[in-house]
């Protein structure tokens, strides 16, 4: 399974980095506003600087809507460097585009997905990566985690060569759970992947270790 972490902070993307386990990073148009990076050129720069940390995909979102102006914005994204990912919305004129990026051997991520059907479609029109936000489903009361089963089941019914994005993961059971059902990445904040480390009885041993060797030496 990739860990990708989903942010456009630099000194988390390096902490993560750093940890050893990092495979790429995920950002959005609100995760950008979030660290107060606007205007197309600081994005773009944000976008190669984040390349520049993080050893693996980096998913820049098109801020366009409509099919020519993705095509033009989701170009210019793959040419500011080798690991950018082209991320697109799950609407008809992203649909098309993901098909045109993937015919000419651009990666892609399709972005907002919240059923099987939409995924199905990601999957028809060749996407590198589609991303299920499970987090948002269940603020709604519906079951995320179901719907990455839901996938799992139709693209291994098919080889579809698509991998599962499990996206707007807020926490370190979704991780665990994601992994359980075979996603084949998740992103989410540096809390949900360092979660992973924590268990008290790791603590409470490795404190005993430290006071017994202390009493032999
Ligand atoms: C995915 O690529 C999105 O950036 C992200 O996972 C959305 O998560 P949120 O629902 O926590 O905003």
């Amino acid at each position: 399974m990739k860990f990708f972490i989903d942010t456009a902070n630099l000194a988390q993307i390096k902490e993560a980095q750093e940890l050893g386990v990092l495979d790429g990073v995920t950002t959005n148009p609100s995760l950008m506003a979030k660290e107060g990076i606007t205007g197309k050129d600081n994005i773009l720069k944000h976008y190669v600087d984040i390349c520049n940390i993080v050893d693996g995909d980096v998913s820049a979102e098109v801020i366009a809507t409509e099919y020519e102006a993705m095509i033009k914005e989701g170009t210019e994204l793959a040419e500011l460097h080798e690991q950018i990912v082209v991320k697109l919305p799950m609407i008809k004129d992203g649909v098309k585009a993901c098909k045109y990026f993937s015919d000419k051997g651009i990666r892609t991520n399709v972005t907002l997905v919240f059923s099987a059907g939409q995924a199905l479609l990601a999957a028809k029109a060749g996407a590198t990566y589609v991303s299920p936000f499970i987090g948002r489903l269940d603020d709604i009361s519906t079951d995320g985690l179901n719907l990455i089963a839901e996938i799992r089941h139709i693209y291994d019914n098919y080889a579809f060569s698509t991998e599962i994005l499990a996206a707007s993961v807020r926490h370190t059971m979704h991780v665990i759970d994601c992994a359980k059902i075979g996603a084949d990445v998740m992103t989410g904040p540096l809390s949900s992947i360092e979660g992973l480390l924590k268990h008290p009885l790791t603590d409470s041993g490795l404190a005993k270790f430290l006071e017994d060797y202390k009493k032999g030496n």
